[in-house]
């Protein structure tokens, strides 16, 4: 019998270790634009405009670009014993860690999933100073909130099939009679929490932020153009089919990509409808049918286990997006 999962309310935050916490915070701080919450001697707590829990993301000095861990919040403390039980019954390794353990949340509950990531799962969480409306402050791409991880897996089904054991819905697909190449799940009213790209896994794709206005997706292009650091910005900017959000994908010193997006949609109504996406509908990754660069299937962020040390992949197990869709690439 499943377990009964706890409640999640929304994706919170990821810790990435960065080689160069100076470069690190030139590329997140001072052109993204994102707020600073602690800076300590080994890592900084960022947060958006829109944030009123104390950080979105935690960039930690370390060897090796990775990603820690990604943290979801969850409704009430008593969720934590759910998350602690459900790990435990899918024979998952878990941790507790006291309050005091990081900055800004309370106890946490960490676990390796079945799919290979490190989360997390904490309830309390420190509330921070208003920032929405100080647009004095605000710089660069003025990043609202985190909205989502996006996670490369080598099996999607697999995948979908234990986010929805976890309580996730589904809004959109990329698929075919056969396979399921992509998916977008939620917790909180929007298209996702977390979405699933085909590949070599368990790696981090990207975390997606929300920014306000399409102005804003451009502004950071034109400010990393005029830097001459247009190296930066991989993707886009374009519409994406999947999602309706317009997009730019870029990538800080240490190759973690980031997307920052806006305009997509609620999905709160129960019995919400899936969106199924052809793999063979050249609009599904950019509605304007622009090709998607190479880099952007096949690199990713590794990822840690509970000891901090990487996990090895596992080869994707169904047929690439790339090789069946109007790419026109193969791996
Ligand atoms: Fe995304």
């Amino acid at each position: 019998m499943t377990p009964e999962p706890p409640d999640i309310v929304r994706a919170a935050y990821a810790e990435l270790v960065v080689t160069d916490l100076a470069e690190a915070r030139r590329f997140w701080v001072d052109l993204l634009g994102f707020v600073v919450s602690r800076d300590t001697r080994d890592a900084l707590y960022l947060r958006g405009y829109d944030e009123l829990t104390h950080h979105n993301l935690i960039l930690r000095q370390g060897r090796e670009p990775a990603a820690a861990r990604l943290a979801y919040r969850v409704r009430t403390a008593a969720d934590l014993d759910l998350a602690e039980a459900f790990f435990a019954a899918l024979g998952s390794r878990t941790a507790r860690v006291p309050a005091g353990g990081t900055p800004g949340v309370g106890e946490t509950v960490r676990a390796e999933d079945p799919l290979g990531f490190t989360v997390e799962f904490f309830f309390d969480a420190t509330y921070v100073e208003r920032l929405q409306q100080r647009y004095d402050l605000r710089r660069g791409a003025e990043p609202a909130r985190l909205d989502h991880f996006n996670i490369v897996v080598p099996d999607v089904r697999a995948a979908y099939e234990y986010y929805t054991s976890l309580g996730f819905g589904l809004s959109e697909t990329i698929e075919d009679e056969r396979n399921l190449y992509a998916a977008w799940m939620f917790r909180k009213q929007t298209v996702h929490d977390v979405a699933f790209t085909g590949g070599d896994g368990p790696r981090l794709h990207h975390l997606g932020f929300f920014a306000h206005e399409s102005h804003q997706v451009l502004r950071i292009c034109d400010i990393l153009g005029s830097l001459h650091e247009e190296f930066l910005i991989e993707r886009g900017p374009g519409r994406h089919g999947v999602s309706n959000a317009f997009y730019v994908y870029l990538r800080d010193p240490d190759g973690h990509r980031v997307e920052i997006y806006t305009s997509d949609y609620y999905t709160g109504d129960p019995g919400h409808p899936v969106l199924r996406w052809s793999v063979r509908d050249p609009r599904r990754r950019d509605f304007w049918g622009h090709p998607v660069v190479p880099s952007w299937y096949t690199e990713a962020t590794a990822v840690l286990d509970l000891d901090g040390h990487p996990r090895s992949l596992l080869a994707e197990k169904q047929p690439a997006e790339v090789t069946v869709g109007a790419d026109g690439f193969t791996k």
